[in-house]
């Protein structure tokens, strides 16, 4: 295991009826708040009323950057940076997923840069600034924004989706009530799903040694998601099934996963361009991408680890590790396209033109040529994309 710091100070207010908490929350940091949230799930199932009255009580001055996309683009991120600087706001709510989130937080730190956030953003991981405080409500169970200091941000003028962070953007205070996850479709949660399940993979297929506190914290969560998602499928309303899937969203990248461990992800740098270039749902193209590109990390090399995710996460009775590898794979991708994940890019509107470019630019804004577990050049990952194309079976 490596060495690594474990801090990560979000006061996380998990549970139901907790919203007339806010007002002591947002009184740590100013009366003056911008609210942001998306397209307006939050005014249909009444936490946007149910905010504004409590924030309304309490005397707040409140000014709001609506509409954020899924995706969210830089665009956005510039107009809020310009209502904090014109109303001296003092702290962010924001009100929703992952992308809502990101966002806030690179309206935070932008509002305190210098340049544009533009700019900012292509500092990527070494972003070292000060940023506004930021208080989230979460609204999906996905990404684990809500306990982590990064974001993404997509640029479609040059398409490029690109992950920053800072220690200065992690939230200082959320709140996580699974009630608030009740109203999010089924496409919606089993791409939540899809996208905690990657987090998870991504980092228990490192090639550090040694990491078995990290390895079994993922496959339990990886276990509690299978379990969940399809009941929050089937009843949306289970509460239980919620909360466990909204936990393990926000654990599975929190670093308690993945600290102790290094190098690069590999789904996820392919799946930014998928989404740069075609602006399709993330936990989806991560659902497409993740049974392929296991296929292709699997070799003799690595068939230990992969033989252990099948025994461990799939209860895979067959002892011959590289076959039980295998129906594990096989079970990953029958398990999304059983939560009616399309499982196929040609069913999200991608086909095979712009794989190259695709392809390029993961390697070229990641490490995964040098550090993935299974180091991967442009080849490799227009190999992955083809192999995308058609339904694929592993076994
Ligand atoms: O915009 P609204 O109207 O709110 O609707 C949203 C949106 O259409 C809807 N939704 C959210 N909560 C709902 C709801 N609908 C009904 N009821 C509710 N309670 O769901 C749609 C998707 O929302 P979004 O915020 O885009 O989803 P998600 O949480 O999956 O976030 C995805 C973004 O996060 C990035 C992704 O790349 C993508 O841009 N990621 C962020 C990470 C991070 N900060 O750590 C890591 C991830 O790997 C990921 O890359
Ligand atoms: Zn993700």
């Amino acid at each position: 295991m490596d060495n690594f710091n474990f801090h990560v100070t979000t006061d996380i207010r998990f549970g139901k009826d907790r919203l007339a908490e806010l007002p002591e929350v947002m009184n740590q940091f100013g009366k003056n708040v911008l609210l942001v949230y998306g397209g307006g799930s939050i005014k249909k199932i009444g936490l946007y009323d149910k905010v504004m009255e409590q924030l309304t009580a309490n005397g707040n001055r409140v000014f709001e950057l609506a509409g954020v996309e899924p995706n969210p683009r830089v665009e956005t991120v510039r107009k809020g940076v310009e209502i904090c600087r014109k109303e001296n706001i003092d702290v962010l709510l924001a009100v929703g997923g992952g992308s809502t989130i990101d966002c806030a937080k690179v309206v935070a730190a932008a509002t305190l840069y210098e340049g544009d956030a533009w700019d900012m953003v292509l500092q990527r991981r070494k972003l070292n600034g000060p940023a506004l405080p930021l208080v989230t409500i979460l609204t999906l169970a996905a990404t684990g924004s809500e306990m982590n200091s990064g974001a993404v941000i997509s640029n479609l003028s040059t398409n490029q989706k690109l992950g920053v962070g800072s220690p200065s953007m992690l939230p200082k205070v959320s709140f996580l009530d699974p009630t608030n996850t009740f109203s999010v479709n089924k496409y919606q949660t089993a791409a939540g799903s899809a996208d905690i399940f990657s987090h998870l993979i991504e980092n228990y297929f490192k090639r550090t040694e040694g990491t078995d506190v990290q390895d079994s914290v993922s496959e339990g969560l990886m276990r509690s998601v299978i379990k969940n998602c399809p009941l929050a499928l089937k009843y949306p309303e289970d509460y239980d099934a919620r909360a466990n899937l909204m936990w393990a969203s926000t654990l599975a990248l929190n670093g308690l996963t993945g600290n102790g461990k290094t190098g690069s992800w590999s789904c996820h740098p392919i799946e930014h361009e998928l989404s740069a270039f075609y602006d399709i749902t993330h936990g989806v193209g991560l659902a497409i991408l993740t049974p392929r590109w296991m296929e292709y990390a699997l070799n003799d090399e690595t068939v230990a680890k992969f033989a252990q995710f099948a025994w461990n996460v799939w209860d895979v009775e067959e002892k011959v590790p590289m076959m039980a590898a295998r129906i594990g794979i096989q079970k990953t991708y029958d398990y999304f396209k059983a939560c009616d994940i399309p499982m196929t890019l040609p069913e999200v509107g991608i086909n095979e033109e712009k794989f190259a470019i695709m392809a390029q630019q993961a390697v070229d804004h990641n490490a995964i040529k040098t550090a993935a577990y299974v180091p991967m050049d442009v080849k490799d990952v227009e190999g992955i994309l083809e192999a995308c194309l058609t339904e694929s079976s592993f076994v």
